[in-house]
């Protein structure tokens, strides 16, 4: 994970007050302190979403959502913490270095994503010149009228070899960065020429928006490519780009639904439908990075591609990558010989909406692909086909689900049911090794906070902000060492350099959070009466659960040593000594005797 300096995320925080922020995602009107508006996180009628200036945080009487700015631009963008850092302080025109030690490295990203632009600046000129005729005349005939070339970073490579070149040096800007940027190619000689000549451009954006690539189309059928592609470079990375996740991400998360398509121009034409919650593999594989950039979004996802047989297969082949990340996966099969591009347009919205409502689950779609092929398969080519369905079955997380879609193939199939199962606990074992291999995002597991442990843990950071006065006396009552969570450790960490009492201010530590749980929750306490009304008491109470728990860990230890399977070779005396003693101290944590009032 990249670490941005502590003062760069306070600049950043100190730039981009909540309300501000906020109120470019939704209107909010102002009721005293509070601003008031309809929360983006549940639909309702009547606005329960408040967002406090003074503290800096946000807060929904309806749903409980609640942070800080950073927290809410996670929510709302589906980021990490150092995106959400980095977005607003784009917007706020502060420079990041995303790692200071890889100051290089950053200096170097950023040379490329000038570069991009520098090109993008110019093929998007270019389109507008006299140039640029046919790629015109050949983008109306496709039904791309000129008003849409922003929408889409469509522009025109210079048909020459020098196009871009010299536009570079007009701006003294260095050709070696072009040549590292993949926009231009590197001659026998040592010279450059301009990659894209004399092709229709479509800018391919980031998240941020930023322009990181180009696909670039022939205009004229000759023998070269249909499109020329940027390389991958230190900015694009195939895996993780999608094009047009940038623009469509809203309609995604607003329809929770995602429409995956091949081509640049399968996208525009659906768009024009107003099918706007769509993005494009534009000529890779689906990867388990985009499926899980996509699932931030949404965890619905239709595959929406060619009825060719390639088109079925590779739609076969990105179904089940989504499918193990997590998404619903739905395939719909275009009429034979369409692309949805030209759906789209000989067709218009309602036909496309139908197409969509038609589209079917990847194990019925496998299902009837496999009846269909197998009508006269062999036995051997059968078995291996079922157990391509039964493999996508075992990366269905839903028991119940699975339980119906065995049912269902078993029937289908006429094999029963317990030799399916057997063959899919076989798949679900190497599922499990890679799913354990896999992600897990910890700063979105809230499960420690439901352990007493957490709980406690929380509990002591709530009862701080809202009653410095105890911060003393909890700090004398553990062990920094002692507090599991990362985040909390750092804020009583920071509590325990001094504080002053008559300056405190909670939302310095408040919108220092990145835990979208710890965010929550305390924005949710500051904005409600004070849920401590005896608050001594509370965190009396808080402390000893804290230390009970450190105490059954260690008598779980101990336990486990004295197990008869243990390899341990602790001596039973010993052991049966130190649980004792262990228990005894337990009686007394329990009994509040240790604490320091
Ligand atoms: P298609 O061959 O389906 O093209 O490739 P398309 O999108 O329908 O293109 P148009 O409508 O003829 O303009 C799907 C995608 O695969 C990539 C492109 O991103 C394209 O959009 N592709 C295709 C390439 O990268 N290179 C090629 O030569 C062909
Ligand atoms: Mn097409």
């Amino acid at each position: 994970m990249s670490q941005i300096p502590q003062e760069k995320i306070e600049e950043v925080r100190l730039a981009s007050d909540i309300v501000d922020v906020v109120s470019g995602y939704l209107t909010l009107r102002q009721k005293g302190r509070n601003h008031f508006g309809l929360c983006p996180f549940h639909s309702e009628k009547t606005p329960s979403f408040s967002v406090n200036s003074e503290l800096q945080i946000f807060h929904c009487f309806g749903c409980g959502a609640g942070g800080n700015v950073f927290t809410f631009i996670m929510k709302m963008e589906g980021l990490t913490f150092p995106e959400a850092v980095k977005l607003l302080a784009k917007q706020a025109s502060i420079a990041l270095p995303e790692d200071t030690e890889n100051l290089a490295e950053y200096r170097e990203k950023e040379a490329l994503y000038f570069a991009n632009e520098l090109a993008a600046q110019l093929f998007q000129q270019t389109i507008r010149t006299e140039q640029a005729v046919t790629a015109r005349r050949y983008l109306s005939e496709r039904g791309i009228a000129d008003e849409e070339f922003d929408d889409f970073g469509i522009g025109y490579a210079p048909n020459s070899w020098d196009g871009l070149i010299k536009h570079a040096k007009t701006k003294a800007f260095n050709i070696d960065v072009l040549h590292r940027a993949g926009l231009v190619i590197q001659k026998d000689d040592g010279g450059f020429y301009d990659r894209f000549r004399g092709r229709i451009t479509f800018a391919i954006k980031n998240l941020t928006g930023q322009v990181v690539g180009f696909g670039a189309r022939r205009i004229i059928e000759d023998n070269s490519p249909k499109y020329i592609n940027s390389p991958e470079t230190d900015i694009y990375q195939k895996r993780f780009i999608l094009y047009g996740l940038h623009q469509s991400r809203d309609a995604i998360r607003k329809s929770d639904e995602v429409i995956v398509v091949e081509g640049y121009t399968d996208l525009t034409s659906l768009y024009r439908v107003n099918v706007r919650n769509v993005v494009a593999t534009s000529g890779t594989a689906l990867t388990q990075d985009h499926a899980r950039l996509l699932h931030r979004y949404t965890s619905n996802a239709i595959l929406l591609y060619d009825a060719d047989s390639a088109g079925a297969a590779a739609a076969i082949r990105g179904a089940d990558i989504l499918l193990e990340s997590g998404l619903e996966v739905k395939i719909c099969v275009m009429p034979t010989g369409l692309d949805p591009d030209e759906y789209a347009r000989s067709r218009g919205e309602e036909e496309v909406r139908k197409l969509l409502l038609s589209a079917v689950p990847l194990m019925e779609f496998k299902l009837n692909k496999f009846e269909y092929e197998n009508r006269y398969g062999s036995s051997s080519q059968k078995a291996s086909e079922t157990r391509s369905i039964l493999a996508s079955i075992a990366k269905v997380n839903d028991p119940i689900r699975r339980s119906f879609l065995v049912r269902d193939l078993s029937e289908r199939l006429k094999i029963d049911e317990a030799s399916l199962w057997k063959e899919i606990s076989q798949f679900e074992r190497q599922n499990q090794l890679r799913i354990d291999r896999y992600e897990k995002e910890p700063e979105r597991d809230d499960k420690f906070f439901r352990t007493s442990k957490g709980n406690a843990e929380l509990g002591l950071l709530q009862v701080s902000l809202r009653h410095p006065d105890l911060i003393e006396r909890i700090l004398k009552n553990l062990s920094l060492d002692d507090i599991s969570h990362h985040e909390i450790r750092l804020l009583f960490q920071e509590f325990s350099k001094g504080i002053d009492l008559l300056t405190f201010q909670p939302q310095a530590f408040l919108t220092a959070i990145q835990d979208q749980t710890i965010a929550a929750q305390l924005s949710n306490m500051m904005v409600q009466d004070d849920p401590h009304p005896k608050p001594w008491e509370f965190a009396r109470d808080c402390l000893i659960r804290f230390h009970l728990a450190l105490i059954d860990h260690d008598i779980q230890r101990i336990r486990e040593k004295m197990k008869p399977s243990s390899t341990s070779d602790g001596d039973i005396n010993t052991l049966m000594d130190e649980l004792k003693y262990d228990l005894d101290e337990r009686k007394k944590i329990q009994s509040g005797q240790y604490i320091v009032e």
